[in-house]
């Protein structure tokens, strides 16, 4: 199983921002809702539009492009033309750090 690693400070992710980085060579999109942070890869299942530019409505991150959404929790689309999930990371803060656990296949 990966290791976790870190990938930002918790000070520069506020509640319902979205900041896209990378991390094991991939391109990662991050935000917080209610607190909790949320990791998903950085390209839309529609049409791989990158999020940098998505915003945020509830649960729901909202693709620039095409307006698919998906809920960050899941990543499971939920609106047309958004149909595939988008993959979602573990992720935890400790030591006022984000940590994501790269998925299983990726280092
Ligand atoms: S590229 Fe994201 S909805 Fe089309």
């Amino acid at each position: 199983m990966s290791e976790f690693v870190a990938i930002a400070r918790s000070a520069d992710l506020g509640e319902g921002a979205i900041l896209a980085t990378q991390v094991a060579g991939l391109l990662v999109v991050l935000t917080r809702v209610e607190g909790v942070v949320y990791v998903l890869d950085n390209e839309c299942s529609h049409d791989q539009s990158p999020f940098d530019a998505a915003t945020l409505e509830g649960y729901e991150l909202c693709c620039p492009r095409h307006a698919g959404r998906f809920d960050v929790r899941t990543g499971k689309a939920t609106r047309f033309p958004a149909v595939w999930p988008v993959r979602t990371w573990e992720a935890k803060e400790e030591n006022d750090w984000i940590w994501v656990r790269p998925p299983e296949g990726e280092r």
